[in-house]
C-alpha cells in the first residue's frame, strides 16, 4: 500500500504535488520521493520518513519543473530504506517511476535485464519496471514502451511513469492498485484518491484494470495495452469546505473506515520488536506479574464490547487464559467474583465511556490490576487503570465506531501473542507466523478497501428493506454482531447478529424471500463446513445471502447471491477484514437513505451517563 501522485501543468507543479503527498500520507509514511524533469533532466528527492520529516530535510519545493510525480510508500518489497523509496530510475535516466503494489514476477525480469547489464540500486520490484522500459525506448516510442512493458509484468500497479526525453508527458497505469485521473485547467493530475487532488479539480476519470492514460497539460487519453484508444466518462465530485475538512470523504465515517490500514500499522508500530512484543512505558505490567494472570475478564460497551468477544477468542484459543466478556454497565452491578490472579481489561475508544468508568473503579475495589485498551490519551479511563495500551487510530469522529475497533482488534492480538509466549502455549515458528501475518493486514485491508463495487451493489439493491440478519461463527461470531451494530446505529435499518447455528433455533423463522442474510464465513478449519449448511439453509427458505468469504472459495459464491471476497490470513485475524466491508455496507446504505452517517439520531460518541 503507497499513495501516488502525478501533475502535468503549465506551470510549477512542486506545490501541489506535495499538497497532493500529504492527503495521500495514510496510504503509507515510511519513507518519501519526488521526481519533476527540468530541462530534459529528472531533479529527484526522496528519503526515509514521514513526508514532512522528509520534507524539513530535503525541501521538495525547491523542486522545479512542470511536470512531475511523488510517493509515499509503504514498505512490501526490499526495506525502509532511501535506496528503496521511490521514484526509481533506470540505467540511463531516462525513465522514472512511482508504484503502488506488488509485481510478482519481478524476479525473472530482473534476472534477464541484469544478463543484459542493467545495474539495479534498490531491492524494490519497482525499480524492474522502470528498466524494462528504458530497455524497449530503444526500439519504441515512449507509449509503445511502456505498453510492452505492461503486458509482460504480472501483479498489481497503479504506475506514474515520466520520460526525460518527453517532458510534456506522464503515464499513469493501473492494474488491481487504484488510480484516479483528475482534469484540471491548463493541468492534469494521476492519483491513488481523489480526496488528495479535490483542491485542484473535482473533474474525476476513472481508470480501469489494464488501462493506460498519456496525460498532457491541455489533453487525457486513455488506451488499452493493445493501443486501441477508450472513450472515459468525466465524473463531476460534488464536494465543500466541510468535506474539504474530511479529506475530501463525504462523511467521517467514510474518511475513518478508509484510515484503517495506516490505523493498524501506526498501531503495530514500535511494538513488534525481534519477535517479542512491546507496548511501552505506559503498559506499565512486568511478565512476572502477566505469568501469574490466570483469568481476564474483559469490560466494555458497544463495539468495544465486540472486540471484547473477538479477543476472548483469540486470548483463550491461543493463549489458553480463560477469558469472560462483560458489558461494563451490568459488571458494575453484579457483585463480580474477582481475586488477584484475575486481570481486568476495559476497553474503550473514548476512555470516557461512563459505564465502563464505573465498572473499573468497581474492579478497583477487588483489589485487581486493571489494563485500558484505550484510544485517547489521557482520558479518564487512562488515569483510573494500574497500565493503558493505546490504540493508535487517531481521532475518530463518526458516532459509529469503525478504525478504533480494528485497531483494537490488532491491539488484542498482540497481546495475546504476548501471552502465548509467557505461558508457552505457542511455539517460535508458530508466533513468527503470527507475527508476519499482521504486518500483511494493512496491506491486504487496503485491497479490501479498494475492491467495493459488490458492496455498492448491495447497498443499492437493499437499501429500502426493513430488516436483516448477521450470521458468523467462532471468532466470526462478534463480527456478525458489530455489523449489525453498524447496520443499526447509522441507517436506522433493523439488523440482529447471531451465531451461524443458532439460526435454526429461532431466527429461521424470519427468514423469507424479502429477508437479506449476511454470512461471514471465511475459510477456517473449525466451522466453515457447517455455516456452509447454515447457508443452504437459508437459501431453501429464499433469504438473500451475502457472503464474506476468503479470495479463491468456490463454494461460497455458488451458494450466494453476493459474495464480497478478503485476502487469507490466519482465522483470528479474519476478523479483522471481514469487519470492513459490514462498515462499508452500513455505510453505503445510510448515505443512500440520507441519515445523519457522523451524528445518528439518539447518539454521542462518548456515552458519559450511566
Ligand atoms: O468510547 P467507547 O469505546 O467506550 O464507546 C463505547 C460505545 O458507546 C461505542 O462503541 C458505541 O457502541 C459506538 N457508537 C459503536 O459504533
Amino acid at each position: 500500500m503507497c499513495g501516488i501522485v502525478g501533475v502535468v501543468s503549465g506551470k510549477d507543479v512542486s506545490q501541489k504535488l506535495f499538497s497532493g503527498l500529504l492527503n495521500l500520507e495514510y496510504r503509507g509514511y515510511d519513507s518519501v520521493g519526488m521526481c519533476v524533469i527540468k530541462d530534459k533532466n529528472f531533479k529527484i528527492k526522496k528519503d526515509v520518513g514521514k513526508i514532512e520529516q522528509v520534507n524539513n530535510k530535503v525541501n521538495f519545493l525547491s523542486l522545479h519543473g512542470n511536470i512531475g510525480i511523488a510517493h509515499c510508500r509503504w514498505s512490501t518489497h526490499g526495506g525502509v530504506t532511501k535506496n528503496n523509496a521511490h521514484p526509481h530510475t533506470g540505467s540511463r535516466n531516462k525513465i522514472s517511476i512511482v508504484h503502488n503494489g506488488i509485481i510478482e514476477n519481478y524476479s525473472e525480469i530482473k534476472g534477464e535485464l541484469q544478463k543484459k547489464k542493467h545495474v539495479f540500486s534498490s531491492e524494490t520490484d519497482t525499480e524492474v519496471i522502470a528498466h524494462l522500459i528504458e530497455s524497449y525506448l530503444d526500439i519504441y516510442t515512449f507509449e509503445k514502451a511502456v505498453r510492452e512493458a505492461l503486458k509482460k509484468i504480472e501483479g498489481s500497479y497503479a504506475l506514474g511513469i515520466l520520460c526525460a526525453d518527453e517532458p510534456e508527458k506522464l503515464i499513469g497505469a493501473r492494474n488491481e492498485s487504484p488510480l484516479i485521473i483528475g482534469v484540471g485547467n491548463n493541468e492534469n493530475f494521476i492519483s491513488s484518491d481523489i480526496p488528495s487532488i479535490l483542491t485542484q479539480t473535482n473533474k474525476i476519470v476513472y481508470l480501469e484494470d489494464k488501462e493506460m492514460a498519456v496525460l498532457t497539460k491541455d489533453n487525457v487519453m486513455v488506451f488499452d495495452l493493445e493501443g486501441k484508444e477508450k472513450k472515459k466518462k468525466i465524473h463531476i465530485i460534488n464536494w465543500n469546505a466541510e468535506a474539504a475538512q474530511k479529506s475530501g470523504y463525504k462523511h467521517f465515517m467514510l474518511k475513518e473506515i478508509y484510515e484503517q490500514p495506516r490505523a493498524i500499522a501506526d498501531t503495530l508500530n514500535e511494538r513488534v520488536q525481534n519477535g517479542s512484543i512491546v507496548f511501552g512505558k505506559e503498559f506499565g505490567f512486568s511478565n512476572n506479574y502477566l505469568s501469574k494472570v490466570n483469568r481476564i475478564v474483559i469490560i466494555g460497551c458497544g463495539t468495544s464490547w465486540h472486540a471484547g468477544l473477538v479477543g476472548k477468542f483469540m486470548l483463550e484459543e491461543l493463549a489458553k487464559i480463560p477469558t469472560e466478556v462483560e458489558y461494563a454497565s451490568e459488571f458494575r452491578y453484579r457483585h463480580p467474583l474477582l481475586d488477584k490472579s484475575t486481570l481486568i481489561i476495559a476497553i474503550s475508544q473514548s476512555g470516557e465511556t461512563a459505564d465502563t468508568i464505573a465498572a473499573l473503579k468497581e474492579a478497583k475495589k477487588h483489589g485487581v490490576k486493571t489494563l485500558a485498551i484505550c484510544n485517547v490519551m489521557g482520558s479518564s479511563i487512562t488515569r483510573i487503570s494500574d497500565g493503558v495500551i493505546y490504540t493508535r487510530a487517531g481521532p475518530e469522529i463518526g458516532v459509529a465506531s469503525t478504525k478504533a475497533f480494528t485497531t483494537q482488534l490488532a491491539v488484542l492480538y498482540l497481546l495475546t501473542i504476548l501471552f502465548s509466549k509467557l505461558r508457552k502455549t505457542l511455539n517460535k515458528t508458530q508466533i513468527k507466523d503470527m507475527i508476519e501475518s499482521i504486518r500483511k493486514i494493512p496491506l491486504q485491508l487496503q485491497s479490501v478497501l479498494d475492491e467495493y463495487d459488490e458492496i455498492l451493489k448491495c447497498a443499492e439493491l437493499y437499501h429500502n428493506k426493513q430488516n436483516s440478519l448477521y450470521l458468523g461463527r467462532g471468532v466470526n461470531f462478534p463480527i456478525a454482531l458489530e455489523g449489525a451494530l453498524k447496520l443499526k446505529e447509522v441507517s436506522y435499518m433493523h439488523a440482529e447478529g447471531y451465531p451461524a447455528a443458532e439460526m435454526k433455533h429461532g431466527p429461521i423463522a424470519l427468514i423469507d424471500k424479502s429477508m437479506p442474510v449476511v454470512f461471514i464465513a471465511p475459510h477456517d478449519v473449525y466451522t466453515y463446513k457447517k455455516v456452509l449448511g447454515n447457508i443452504e439453509e437459508v437459501k431453501a427458505r429464499g433469504g438473500i445471502i451475502i457472503a464474506i468469504a476468503t479470495e479463491g472459495d468456490k463454494e461460497i459464491p455458488q451458494k450466494s447471491k453476493h459474495t464480497i471476497f478478503i485476502p487469507k490470513t490466519l482465522y483470528t485475524l479474519s476478523s479483522i477484514l471481514s469487519v470492513v466491508p459490514l462498515q462499508l455496507l452500513a455505510y453505503h446504505i445510510a448515505d443512500k437513505l440520507g441519515r445523519d452517517v457522523d451524528k445518528p439520531r439518539n447518539l454521542a460518541k462518548s456515552v458519559v451517563v450511566e
